[in-house]
C-alpha cells in the first residue's frame, strides 16, 4: 500500500508512506512516480499520525448509567455508591459485561484509537469483570492493544479480602496495579494502599496506575507518597497518577515543592478533563472549582501528561462516545491552554504522551521499520484539526485499513 501526499504530524511538506508486509518500509518526499501494482491512496495533504491512545477508561462500567439509579449529586462518591448497589441488584454475567465492553471498543476504534488502558473493578469477589475484559483483550488484539488495570474500586482496606483479590487479579493476568488511596477509610490506609500497589508491581513485574487524589481536598496528598516511593525504587517511568484533581487546590508553595519530587521521579499523569469538570466542584458554592490537575504547569516543567475520557455513560459520567477529540477540546479550554503554541501540539496529549504513559514507545510512531499502525485525520493543519475537531478518515493497523469514514457532505444555499 502506498499513502501519497501525506502531511506528517508536526512536519512540513508532502510525504509518501510505503507499506509492505504490514510495516512502514519507506517514508519519502512525494514524487510523481508510483508503483504499478500498489494500492495507492492519495491523502491530498491530510495529516497522518500514530493511532490515538486512550490511557484511562473503565470498560467494565460502560453503558450502565441509570441502573439502578442516576447519579443526582454528580460526585465521585455517589458514583461509587451506585456502582456498589448495582453489583447487588443487577446480576450480570461475564457475557453481559463483554457485550457492553465490546460496544465501547467499537466506538473507540471508530475514532482512531488503537491503544487502550482500561481499569477493571476487582472489589467484586467473583472477578467476573476481569475475566470478561481479559477475553475482550484477546478477542480484539488484531485491532487494538488493551492494558488492564486491577482497580480495588471500593478501597483496598474497606474489606478484609481486598488485598488478596488484587493479588489474584494480577495472577490472572492484569497488566497494571491500581489503587484509590483517597477513598480508603483513613489516611494511613491510603498510604498503605499506595505502598502495597508498588510492592505488588515490583513482585509481579507490572506497571502502576493509581486513581490518586480525585477529590477537591487540598489535604489529599497521596501523590507525594506515590512519587517519592517510585523515586526511591527507581520505577517512576512505570508509574502513573490518574486524576490528581486535588492538586488544583494545593497552595503554590506546596506545589512548587511537590514538583521537585515529580520531576525527579518521572511519573506520568493522566488528566480526565470531561469527567473531572463534571465530577469535581460538587461541594463548592460559587466560585466553583474546575477540578482539573495542573496540566499546563506540569507540561511546562517537562512532566509527562496525557488526556483520557474515563467513562462512557456510567454512574460517574453520563455522556461520552469514546472520541478523544472533544476531550482535547474541553481540556484545552479548562486548562487555559488555548494559546497558539498549545493548540498546534495538542494532539500530543492523545498520542505520544499517552504512549509514554502506557510504556509502549518502543513500537509507537509513524517511522520506517515500525508496524504500519497509523491514522489519517480530515485536516491539513494541526491548528485547524483542533478548531474543526477533525474526524478520523482512516485507521490502519499492520498495513490493513480497519476503519474508513467518508466525511459528511453538506449542501447550503449561501
Ligand atoms: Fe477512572
Amino acid at each position: 500500500m502506498l499513502l501519497k501526499n501525506a502531511k506528517l504530524y508536526k512536519q512540513d511538506g508532502k510525504w509518501d508512506i510505503l507499506i509492505t508486509n504490514g510495516n512502514i518500509q519507506q517514508i519519502s518526499q512525494t514524487t510523481e512516480s508510483k508503483a504499478e501494482d500498489e494500492e495507492v491512496i492519495d491523502l491530498d495533504g491530510k495529516i497522518v499520525l500514530p493511532p490515538y491512545v486512550e490511557p484511562h477508561i473503565h470498560l467494565d462500567y460502560v453503558l450502565t448509567a441509570g441502573t439502578p439509579r442516576w447519579n443526582q449529586s454528580g460526585s465521585v462518591f455517589e458514583g461509587i455508591e451506585i456502582w456498589s448497589e448495582r453489583k447487588q441488584i443487577v446480576k450480570e454475567t461475564k457475557e453481559d459485561i463483554k457485550k457492553r465492553a465490546m460496544e465501547a471498543v467499537r466506538m473507540q476504534m471508530k475514532h482512531g484509537i488503537q491503544h487502550v488502558r482500561t481499569h477493571v473493578d476487582v472489589s467484586d469477589p467473583t472477578l467476573k469483570g476481569l475475566e470478561a475484559l481479559l477475553e475482550v483483550k484477546e478477542e480484539v488484539k488484531k485491532y487494538m492493544d488493551i492494558q488492564i488495570v486491577a482497580l480495588p474500586q471500593e478501597g483496598l482496606y474497606s474489606k478484609p479480602e481486598g488485598e488478596s483479590l488484587l493479588r489474584k487479579a494480577l495472577e490472572m493476568g492484569a497488566d497494571v496495579v491500581g489503587g484509590i488511596p483517597h477513598y480508603e477509610p483513613t489516611r494511613e490506609d491510603g498510604v498503605r494502599s499506595v505502598i502495597c500497589a508498588l510492592d505488588l508491581a515490583e513482585e509481579f513485574g507490572k506497571l502502576v496506575d493509581i486513581h490518586c487524589d480525585e477529590i477537591d481536598d487540598d489535604q489529599s496528598r497521596y501523590l507525594e507518597v506515590l512519587a517519592a516511593e517510585a523515586l526511591k525504587r527507581n520505577m517512576g517511568h512505570l508509574v502513573t497518577a490518574s486524576h490528581t484533581t486535588a492538586m488544583a487546590s494545593y497552595s503554590n508553595a506546596y506545589t512548587y515543592k511537590l514538583f521537585q519530587t515529580l520531576k525527579k521521579a518521572g511519573v506520568h499523569f493522566i488528566a480526565l478533563p470531561k469527567a473531572n469538570l463534571h465530577l469535581q466542584g460538587r461541594f463548592d458554592s460559587h466560585p466553583v472549582r474546575r477540578g482539573l490537575t495542573r496540566v499546563k504547569e506540569m507540561l511546562n516543567e517537562g512532566i509527562n501528561v496525557c488526556f483520557g475520557l474515563d467513562s462512557i455513560k456510567d454512574p460517574w459520567y453520563p455522556l461520552g462516545d469514546g472520541n478523544l477529540m472533544p476531550v482535547v477540546d474541553v481540556g484545552l479550554h479548562a486548562c487555559h491552554m488555548t494559546d497558539h503554541d498549545n493548540i498546534v501540539k495538542a494532539l500530543d496529549l492523545v498520542t505520544t504522551n499517552g504512549a509514554r504513559t502506557l510504556d509502549i514507545m518502543e513500537k509507537y510512531g509513524v517511522k520506517e521499520g515500525n508496524q504500519a499502525n497509523l491514522i489519517v485525520i480530515d485536516s491539513d493543519s494541526e491548528y485547524e484539526a483542533i478548531r474543526t475537531q477533525a474526524p478520523v478518515l482512516y485507521s490502519i493497523r499492520n498495513g490493513e485499513i480497519i476503519v474508513k469514514t467518508e466525511p459528511a457532505r453538506t449542501e447550503m444555499a449561501l
